[in-house]
């Protein structure tokens, strides 16, 4: 069996869930949904990253401990993965004790292979993005992200990153898909071969963190601490275990171009340096941006993604996120956008076309799925466009192309208004000929055949809405194997509503 496994990134719980977090977490559903329906086992895993010391300052702060903040925040966060309707299999937090105990095994491993020494670090370090920089890399005080950084030294483990420069290099030469988008490939290369330093893996400056085995004096750096959750998820240490065997080889690490370097030159060092395949594919999205502007929350601009949702709806959202800008690249969010998106995509082409064929058959085709007659060029044509539609969607779920996946979808929605408007089944319906009755009923079938690959497809980018469509044409069978059965004739359709609502 086709086996999936698709991850977000661990959120930190240092502030409220932003639309950032929303995006990757919606991408991945979307995935994890498409998989599902074409008959694989998938296993989607999200979860919480709780410890370092931007958690723990965070927690100073609201005058609470870690643990007792971590505690409260996660569940915004549990919150907000409910209310996006993520269908995630998994939700981690670090601070769970199988984590712990997979973090010290790998470190454990690495220890045994000769990959970590101590030493004492002394460098710069941003809190905000628990990241290290080079002295190169500081301009007027602040990292390149605009992160304020500190002077560190202090006595550390390293993990000996620099020994893996050539071994990722031939890794990624002999992976071509194991990093996406393509620009962010070319990055992640050139960054490997302007050389690589080994990684200080430990902190003794405070202890909110995984505790070094056998060194209590030191927790581990939180990244490669979060890093391991992604293989905690699968039973980690146990390698040989079924879930680890089924999923670790169809890994998809699904996260944004901030945390790139993390994902696509720390962790495929450390799990070769654990004996372990990387990742199968690493896909880096971009950011977006509000009104042209990166969101922050001194500037205020910050999308709150819940007031979208009680104004707009759930499934309207999750259709523009996906729908708007090329998954990888940056976008830039504004509410006339989304609502220019939803009047014209989903109230004017997706939500008349089901509307005026369902409640045109319900009211005068007896409520029922009609009998078709025999097929014209056109039908035949309609529905080629609507079968074609399985290959070209499984391409783009290959490749996380899910901006195409929404306009291949819309494509043949449009092709279904144009063919609406030169049958004009209303008109038929006028005549006194039985023919053009009868043509009356071929061309509502074709629609209604075409409605329901439309609304089988959608059902990853918006399951309720698509639901709800599925129910008015009197479907159950929705996954895409469903698709192979002709459409019933004779089916009972239930009564049709608008399901995209016109914002005015
Ligand atoms: N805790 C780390 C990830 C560890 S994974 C082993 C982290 N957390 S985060 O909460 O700061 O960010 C999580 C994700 O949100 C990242 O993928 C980041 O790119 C994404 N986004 C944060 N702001 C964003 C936008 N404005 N736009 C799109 N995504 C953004 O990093």
């Amino acid at each position: 069996m086709t086996t999936r496994y698709i991850t977000t990134p661990i959120y930190y719980l240092n502030g409220e869930p932003h639309l950032g977090h929303v995006y990757t977490t919606v991408a991945a559903d979307v995935l994890a949904r498409y998989w599902r329906l074409a008959g694989a086992r998938v296993k989607f895993l999200t979860g919480t990253d709780e410890h370092g010391q931007k958690v723990a300052q965070a927690a100073e702060a609201a005058g609470e401990t870690p643990q007792a903040y971590a505690d409260k925040m996660v569940t915004l966060f549990q919150e907000m993965t409910c209310k996006i309707n993520a269908s995630y299999d998994v939700f981690l937090r670090t601070t769970e004790e199988r984590h712990h105990l997979a973090a010290k095994a790998l470190w454990k491993k690495l220890e045994e292979a000769g990959q970590i020494y101590q030493s004492t670090y002394a460098g710069w370090y941003a809190v905000r993005d628990e990241a290290y920089y080079e002295e190169s890399e500081i301009v007027e005080g602040r990292a390149p992200t605009g992160a304020p950084v500190e002077w560190m030294e202090e006595a550390s483990y390293f993990f000996r990153l620099s020994a893996w420069e050539k071994p990722l290099l031939d890794y990624y030469e002999a992976h071509p898909q194991a990093l996406a988008p393509i620009g962010r490939r070319n990055e992640v290369l050139s960054f490997i071969k302007g050389g690589l330093r080994d990684l200080s893996i430990s902190r003794t400056k405070f202890d909110w963190g995984v505790a070094v085995p056998g060194d209590a004096s030191h927790v581990m750096y939180v990244w490669i601490d979060a890093l391991t959750n992604y293989i905690t998820a699968l039973g980690y240490p146990n390698v040989g275990g079924e879930e680890f065997q089924a999923f670790w080889p169809e890994s998809l690490h699904l996260l944004g171009k901030d945390i790139l370097r993390f994902h696509a030159v720390y962790w495929p060092a450390f799990l070769m340096a654990a004996g372990l395949p990387p990742p199968k594919r690493i896909f880096s999205h971009g950011w977006w941006t509000h009104e042209g502007e990166k969101m922050s929350k001194s500037l205020g601009n910050v999308v709150d993604p819940f007031k979208l949702i009680d104004t707009y709806g759930l499934d309207p959202l999750r259709y523009f996120l996906m729908r708007e800008v090329p998954f990888g690249q940056d976008g830039n969010f504004s509410e006339d956008v989304l609502i220019q998106r939803i009047n014209s995509d989903l109230a004017n082409d997706l939500g008349n076309l089901a509307q005026r064929v369902l409640s045109f058959t319900y009211k005068n085709g007896g409520a029922k799925i009609p009998e078709p007659g025999e097929l014209l060029r056109e039908d035949r044509e309609l529905l080629a466009k609507a079968a074609h539609l399985q290959e070209t969607l499984h391409n783009d779920m290959e490749t996380q192309a899910l901006q195409a996946y929404c306009r291949h979808i819309w494509g043949v929605v449009g092709d279904a208004n144009r063919y609406v408007d030169a049958q004009k089944p209303w008109s038929l319906k006028k005549s006194s000929d039985p023919k053009d009755l009868a043509r009356m009923g071929t061309v509502l079938y074709v629609l209604m055949d075409v409605i329901r690959h439309v609304a089988i497809y959608t059902q990853p980018l918006m399951p309720d809405a698509s639901a709800k469509i599925l129910d008015q044409l009197g479907q159950d069978a929705r996954t895409f194997e469903a698709l192979k059965t002709p459409l019933k004739v004779g089916t009972p359709l239930n009564e049709p509503s608008p399901v995209f609502p016109r914002i005015a």
